[in-house]
């Protein structure tokens, strides 16, 4: 396998993955679980999202999460928005970075966001000239670049003119976002062969979702063709709440242990993502997805079953 030596994980579970909590989740729980992701090492968080409260009620408190959270010096904090109303919010909140959300799928971009994809980019535009005016870095992600629960197949031509589109308008970095786990790993290959090559010097995430048990597979293929920045959620929470079946992003744990066990760095110290884990299950008041905090890491061991030492043969 062809592995990267270092992949950086951005942090997407206090956004993607609080945004569909049921009941509202404090704020100070909000800011206590960026600090302890930043402490263990996460290198990027995507805070929370400055969208219009009426789509998000959850997220209504962005700017007191923003402003009452520790800046961790080199942790790079974000918020997704999907207008210019947003990234002036957000950058009011001193955001280090601008994710942007625009759907590849017409269906999906009208469900999630109330606009045609024209009419996105055109806010989009509207938030590059904020994002420039300012000096803010724009990453700019694409919800169902790889399928869409409406409309199924999303041709890959389409899918490169919206990142045409979006390189034009000064984006630092690309993010495709298989938003209901519809993505697997021979087509993640075959959209990065074809999209890499043609925009030079842009920086891809891969965001996923585990919805069909692809995401880390998906993530193994990307690497393959040079992908090293992944977007995850601390126990494997996330969903969107216009995208029918769509679940919980790859868990932020079980990744790490995984790259990890391959012998890739994140940076991240593991014992204390595994802790924080168990934390954001008690905050929302149940289970998650991520098999880490079940099952321990690879080199766990059991105790010997009452007399199994003394039987087993000396090795020659
Ligand atoms: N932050 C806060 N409020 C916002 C806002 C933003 N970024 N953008 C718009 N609003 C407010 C408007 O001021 C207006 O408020 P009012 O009713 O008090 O006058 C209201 O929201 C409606 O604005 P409008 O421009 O007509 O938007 P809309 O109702 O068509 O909704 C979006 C469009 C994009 C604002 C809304 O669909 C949205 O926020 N979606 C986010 C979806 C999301 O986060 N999905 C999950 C992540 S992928
Ligand atoms: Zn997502």
């Amino acid at each position: 396998m062809k592995l990267p030596r270092r992949v950086t994980i951005c942090e997407v579970g206090t956004r993607d993955g609080f945004q569909i909590e049921p009941a509202f989740i404090p704020t100070d729980q909000k800011i206590e679980t960026v600090n302890r992701l930043a402490a263990a090492g996460i290198p990027r968080i995507e805070v929370t999202s400055f969208v219009s409260p009426k789509a998000i009620p959850q997220l209504r408190d962005a700017a007191e999460v923003m402003a009452a959270i520790t800046r961790r010096p080199g942790t790079i904090y974000s918020a997704l928005v999907p207008n210019d109303k947003g990234a002036v919010r957000a950058v009011d909140a001193r955001v280090d970075e601008i994710h942007t959300v625009v759907s590849a799928s017409e269906s999906h971009n009208l469900a999630n966001v109330n606009m045609t994809i024209a009419e996105s980019l055109t806010k989009l535009a509207a938030v590059a000239e904020v994002a420039r005016r300012t000096s803010v870095p724009v990453v700019s992600g694409i919800s169902c670049s790889f399928g869409c629960p409406f409309e199924g197949d999303v041709p890959v031509a389409h899918l490169e003119s919206v990142v045409g589109r979006l390189v034009d308008m000064g984006a630092r970095g690309i993010g495709l976002a298989d938003t209901t786990g519809m993505a697997n790993p021979a087509q993640v290959g075959r959209v990065l062969e074809r999209l890499v090559p043609r925009f030079p010097g842009i920086e891809w995430t891969l965001h996923t979702h585990d919805t069909r048990a692809m995401a880390i597979p998906n993530i193994l293929a990307a690497m393959e063709h040079g992908v090293t920045h992944f977007d995850a959620s601390i126990g494997g929470l996330g969903g969107c709440p216009f995208a029918p079946g769509a679940s919980g992003n790859v868990c932020s744990e079980d990744l790490i242990h995984c790259l990890h066990a391959m012998g890739v760095e994140t940076g991240v110290d593991l014992d204390a993502l595994i802790e924080t884990s168990r934390r954001v299950q008690a905050i929302v008041g149940r289970g998650l997805p991520g098999q880490l905090v079940k099952a321990g890491k690879w080199d766990r061991r059991y105790p010997l079953p009452d007399g199994v030492r003394e039987r087993i043969p000396a090795r020659s």
